[in-house]
């Protein structure tokens, strides 16, 4: 089976897969991997590894996001919840503007993707919304989807760009972290699989970043693994889709 994996950041993630895959607790091929944005560590990862790489630069576009640094303004756009205000504005050009900026971004995306006949786009800290344009590009079969994504919080609690943020500030006891087929929602899809983690008297959030992250670690290529062995169905339960494991 093959794999392409987009990363924004780091890419401990991506290393978590590729170690599996090196010691052979995974049976896919990492065909490519995608950032958009052309500093992402994760690419240097890849390149190591001799996985071809490639860059979509939304940084260019929409404004650059940066591990650790605060989000520019342009990125918080991309946010459902800044499209929906948008659409509901009053200022058409900025909405037209937008789309069509959405819209280049993601044409060159799939474009990139198109050589590599990736059967699973793995989300490893990919750090742009996609669009239902780009996903029903990949989803052309309602019971298998192609998206895969990993978000730092137990879902569906704390949707968003800091999961592990949003989890600290709540005060919550225990934290964790999801990964979940992506619909047309944010951070929304049928749920795969989940890790818990406590939160002790004493935790900063750098505390519960670590603890998280080794988590994320564990669940995602397990995850995956599941994806391959096609031990994932997607099911309509009481209205919702849900996943049943095999
Ligand atoms: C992870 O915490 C992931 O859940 C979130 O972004 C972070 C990416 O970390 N979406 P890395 O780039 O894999 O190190």
């Amino acid at each position: 089976m093959n794999i392409g994996v987009l990363v924004s950041g780091g890419g401990s993630n991506l290393q978590a897969i590729m170690d599996a895959v090196a010691v052979g607790d995974l049976d896919v091929n990492i065909a490519c991997v995608g950032s958009d944005n052309p500093d992402a560590g994760g690419l240097q990862r890849a390149d190591k590894a001799g996985i071809p790489t490639f860059v979509t630069d939304y940084g260019a576009l929409f404004g650059r996001w940066r591990d650790g640094a605060p989000l520019p303004e342009d990125f918080c756009l991309e946010t459902v919840a800044a499209r929906q205000s948008l659409m509901k504005g009053s200022d058409p050009d900025s909405l037209r503007a937008f789309l069509e900026k959405r819209a280049m971004a993601e044409s060159a995306l799939l474009a990139a993707l198109v050589p590599y006949k990736i059967d699973l786009l793995v989300l490893a800290g990919f750090m742009r919304v996609l669009t239902p344009y780009f996903i029903d590009a990949l989803n052309t079969d309602p019971n298998r989807p192609r998206i895969m994504n990993i978000h730092p919080a137990l879902l569906p609690a704390f949707p968003g760009t800091d999961g592990y943020g949003d989890t600290f500030r709540y005060g919550c006891k225990v934290g964790g972290c999801t990964v979940h087929f992506v619909d047309y929602g944010e951070d929304s899809g049928p749920i795969i699989g989940q890790s818990s983690f406590s939160i002790d008297p004493g935790d900063d959030l750098d505390a519960v970043k670590k603890k998280g992250l080794a988590e994320e670690w564990r669940l995602f290529p397990e995850c995956i693994r599941l994806y391959a062995e096609d031990r994932l169905n997607v099911v309509e339960r009481e209205g919702t889709r849900v996943v049943e494991i095999l």
